[in-house]
């Protein structure tokens, strides 16, 4: 009897020589499998180089895969990141479940309750102007600190709210050791009224330590005293203990645990910006939808369940059509940053090569996800994903109820149906010959429009926290799916200490690096130049 994957690969061979187009004709049940359609998000999977025979086969392997089960598991706090010994919790920072879930023996909700508090009464004062700085003015502006998961989810979120919900004060954000942008963002404040949120999970992250000092040292000097950091500082953070150590008081800590990683904390602490923002219940709005995601994941069946059918064919896509990458392509400029957002959640947690289990993998783990918003996208690579060599699939993302003018929105709307129809129908050599009579065989042959180009379209039925919320949690679950699948631990990070290293030892051997034995040609060249 075949396998599942020679199953699979059997449907690979007839699917690459079938065209999307005559799948969606030709199945009259296509839409009401490849189609969900919820209060809260809907999303289309009929564009894809899938029928329903791979959709049944990939479902049989999201069983075998035990995809349900390591769900369960996540959900339940087992310690599923092994190579770290941690749980995998970020779930239950927005749920609203009053049941103890305890890990080693502490109760994970009834901390996450207290930290909330605490946002919320530290919100409400900044709103209200209760919170003042050293001089006694009231904070109107923020500085959040912050790199990777402790910048780009607030940053996504901070943008994608802006349009629909009334913001309070200033709000900047600074992730480079680049000098140039804290510079930047301290030109735009006044120090009296300015709010440093310095964010870092590790509390060990060298870019955001330096960015805190250089802020640090720029409140002293202005108001010739250290003590005016505690008054225009707040840490947040999974290592209390360092931030503690560094001279911030702990009321002016909010912790996160350590089952909460990087990637997946805007929905902690780390999202007090957001309160501060946009008002905590905001935030807790953000989290709502978020949680309704959850249940989505945990209890539609994994036929109708997004995220397990999003992973399945982002699956699909790579690992058996051999598609190199991912186009994200939000059709909504709040959500500008989704594609970068989404380069650290898939690329950090499934760009691996080695197992759980230390094997490497047999198969292609993530795609490379790159992406613009739309039409921005549109005048500069689609040419690309239109005519290339390359077929990218692609993820658009709509809206359905205009945030700002209706006119501009149906524009907006329209090309993003437009962009995934005409990737998939393509126009053929016929057609243009006969839009283009009497032109010679190298031009029309340019005018080819091949199609049969993947796409799922994801519709929001409006802006809101809610649906933002929702939005993130399903990508976030697509992700967890694709590692159950590839058999990775998604929630470790290994790959990014190597570089963190090396920059160290660059640093420590300051003096004489073009001359040093240890460094390897080339970087002692660079070094005459560069350090
Ligand atoms: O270098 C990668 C990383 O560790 C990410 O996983 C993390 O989101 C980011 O750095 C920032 O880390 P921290 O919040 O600990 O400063």
């Amino acid at each position: 009897m075949k396998t599942l994957m020679e199953l699979l690969a059997s449907e690979r061979l007839y699917l690459l020589k079938t065209r999307i187009s005559d799948l969606l004709e030709s199945d009259p049940d296509r839409m009401e499998r490849m189609v969900v359609d919820t209060d809260d998000l809907v999303a289309d999977f009929s564009k894809n180089s899938v029928d329903v025979k791979t959709l049944d086969l990939l479902l049989e392997l999201a069983k075998e895969k035990n995809v349900e089960a390591f769900r369960d598991a996540m959900f339940a706090g087992e310690k599923i990141n092994q190579s770290e010994d941690r749980a995998v919790l970020h779930t239950a920072l927005r749920s609203n479940s009053t049941e103890p879930l305890f890990i080693d023996d502490v109760d994970v909700r009834a901390h996450i309750a207290s930290v909330k508090a605490k946002m919320q009464g530290f919100s409400n004062d900044y709103r209200s102007g209760k919170l003042v700085g050293y001089n006694g003015k009231p904070l109107t502006t923020i500085v959040h600190m912050g790199i990777g998961g402790s910048d780009l989810g607030p940053r996504l979120v901070f943008d994608a709210l802006e349009p629909v919900v009334e913001g309070y004060g200033q709000t900047h954000f600074v992730a480079n050791i680049d000098g140039a942008e804290l510079t930047s963002v301290l030109n735009k404040c006044n120090l009296e009224e300015t709010l440093f949120i310095v964010a870092s999970k590790s509390f060990s992250t060298q870019e955001t330590l330096e960015n805190a000092k250089r802020c640090k040292a720029w409140v002293a000097k202005a108001f010739g005293t250290e003590d005016a950091w505690g008054k225009h500082s707040v840490a947040i953070t999974a290592r209390a203990d360092l931030a503690i150590a560094d001279g911030y008081e702990e009321q002016n800590i909010f912790p996160f645990g350590d089952y909460v990683g990087g990637r997946f904390s805007v929905w902690s602490a780390i999202g007090l910006v957001l309160a501060c923002a946009y008002g905590y219940d905001a935030f807790e709005e953000f989290l709502e939808g978020a949680s309704r995601a959850d249940k989505h994941f945990q209890e539609m069946p994994l036929e109708h369940n997004i995220p397990v059918l999003s992973g399945l064919i982002t699956f699909w896509n790579r690992s058996m059509m051999g598609w190199h990458s991912l186009a994200a392509l939000p059709y909504c400029y709040p959500l500008r940053k989704l594609a970068d957002w989404l380069q650290q959640l898939e690329m950090e947690s499934n760009g691996k090569a080695v197992t759980r289990e230390g094997e490497t993998s047999s198969l292609q783990t993530s795609p490379i996800y790159f992406g613009q918003q739309g039409t921005l996208g549109q005048h500069a690579f689609y040419q690309l994903l239109h005519q290339g060599t390359e077929i990218v699939p692609c993820d658009f993302i709509g809206v359905a109820k205009p945030y700002d003018d209706p006119e501009h929105h149906r524009m907006l709307m329209a090309n993003m149906v437009a962009q995934s129809r005409a990737l998939m129908e393509g126009r053929s050599l016929p057609k243009v010959m006969e839009l283009n009579p009497g032109k010679e065989r190298k031009l029309l042959h340019q005018k080819v429009f091949p199609g049969n180009r993947p796409s799922t379209t994801y519709v929001l039925p409006e802006l809101s926290s809610k649906t933002v919320g929702y939005l993130l949690a399903t990508f976030e679950h697509r992700c967890f799916v694709l590692g159950a699948l590839w058999g990775l631990n998604s929630f470790d990070q290994w790959g990014v200490e190597l570089g963190k290293e090396m920059t160290k030892q660059i640093l420590a051997g300051e003096d004489d690096l073009a001359h040093n034995s240890t460094l390897d040609k080339s970087s002692r060249m660079l070094s005459k130049y560069l350090l």
